[in-house]
């Protein structure tokens, strides 16, 4: 070999170290850019402000430093649940802002047209709300720190059948997340001895509630189950119950805690007075890590009185992106990321929780809590009953 070839060769290797080395260099960006989609303005604004209370209190809390890296948030506003827009906003943040991870999304239809793009991205999710069960079989990147209807009906059916209740009618909003609700309340209840007389399935845009109503009335049930997104549709239909005379009637009525968000209490009053839901935040929980961050999410939001629970979600949620960030060092690998979170567990204001290997759902307390008034006076969630280690029994086949 001539020494000039070897020259050349030396040269050359040092230019292709130098390359990996600046490679390696961006990957491990200082900044590390986290993209949550939420809707931060229209009817469901109060969600997604609560999604950055939750960030924001997570930040307060920990800082915005994991490993040497400084994490940089960047909101995009996705109203309501608007699949094509939602696919958009997720491409626009991977290619143009170049985010190394996305969390949010608050409506399983937008959750399920970002999770085929997730893996030619190499980019998790981590879902804040979306609550339907099927949403973690489409992608093996998709984790999720919320909770899904399956999870909180199934205990709650169990506990109507064991305080009495037997033949309901069932009404939820005719999509993923109403439909796991309504599957998998009929299944708890049949289980325990009682009857669904009628189900009833509603446009996911109706606000008039008044003809199901009578529909529930008519049916002769003694309790209604219902779901319905968390927003302005559960503050109307919570109220159209009370409108059309079922409470006075006896009927009793139960639901996920969706239909009971903490900001609505004071706006239904006594009409939502003795309901019980199943769910797996209240605001009320009694501990010093739900203490510390309701201070914190409520000094976020400005006013702790609409702190409600997408807050949790995306709390927890960034204590699982910051996981990832330190087990990857930086780097972008979204399978490694979501490798090092199965199993994960922590108590979370809602109580104990981990990340179920199996499913990358969470496995968490679902309690069984009635509107009720505390000690000063204020309506709350008030937890009567636990239900521990619940993973998601709507992916059971
Ligand atoms: C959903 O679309 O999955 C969803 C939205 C709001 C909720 C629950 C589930 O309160």
């Amino acid at each position: 070999m001539s020494n000039n070839f070897v020259s050349r060769l030396k040269r050359l290797g040092a230019a292709v170290a130098l390359l990996a080395a600046g490679a390696a260099g961006a990957a491990q960006a200082d900044t590390i850019k986290v993209g949550i989609i939420g809707p931060y303005s229209g009817p469901f604004a109060l969600q997604g402000k609560n999604f950055q209370a939750g960030v924001e209190a997570y930040l307060a809390q920990n800082g915005k430093s994991v490993a040497g890296h400084t994490i940089e948030i960047v909101y995009r506003d996705l109203p309501g649940a608007n699949p094509q827009q939602a696919r958009a906003l997720a491409q626009e943040l991977i290619v143009r802002d170049k985010v190394q991870y996305l969390g949010g999304v608050y409506f399983t239809p937008d959750a399920l047209a970002i999770t085929p793009l997730l893996e030619q991205a190499n980019v998790p999710l981590v879902i804040f709300n979306a609550a339907t069960s099927a949403i973690m079989n489409s992608s093996p990147l998709v984790v999720r720190t919320s909770f899904t209807t399956s999870q909180t009906a199934t205990p709650l059916g169990k506990a109507a059948i064991e305080r009495g209740t037997k033949k309901f009618v069932t009404a939820v909003s005719d999509y993923g997340p109403g439909i796991d609700a309504e599957n998998a309340f009929k299944k708890a209840i049949e289980a325990a001895g009682g009857q669904v007389a009628e189900s009833i399935r509603m446009p996911m845009n109706t606000n008039e509630f008044s003809p199901i109503m009578q529909r529930v009335r008519a049916a002769g049930a003694e309790g209604l189950f219902a779901f319905l997104p968390s927003g302005p549709p559960t503050l109307g239909f919570v109220k159209a119950f009370n409108d059309a005379g079922l409470r006075q009637a006896g009927i009793r009525f139960f639901s996920t805690g969706d239909l009971t968000q903490e900001s609505d209490l004071p706006a239904l009053g006594e009409a939502a007075s003795g309901m019980l839901t199943g769910f797996h935040y209240a605001v009320s929980h009694d501990s010093a890590v739900n203490r510390a961050f309701v201070e914190a999410a409520g000094k976020a939001l400005g006013d702790a009185s609409q702190l409600s629970f997408p807050a949790v979600g995306a709390y927890d949620g960034m204590r699982v992106i910051a996981k990832m960030i330190e087990a990857t060092a930086g780097k972008q690998d979204a399978a490694k990321a979501v490798a090092a979170v199965k199993g994960m567990a922590w108590e979370s204001p809602r109580g104990p929780v981990k990340i179920d290997p199996e499913s990358r759902h969470i496995t968490q307390t679902i309690y069984l809590r009635e509107v009720a008034k505390d000690a000063s006076g204020k309506w709350i969630n008030k937890e009567i009953q636990s239900f521990p280690e619940q993973g998601d029994q709507g992916l059971a086949k």
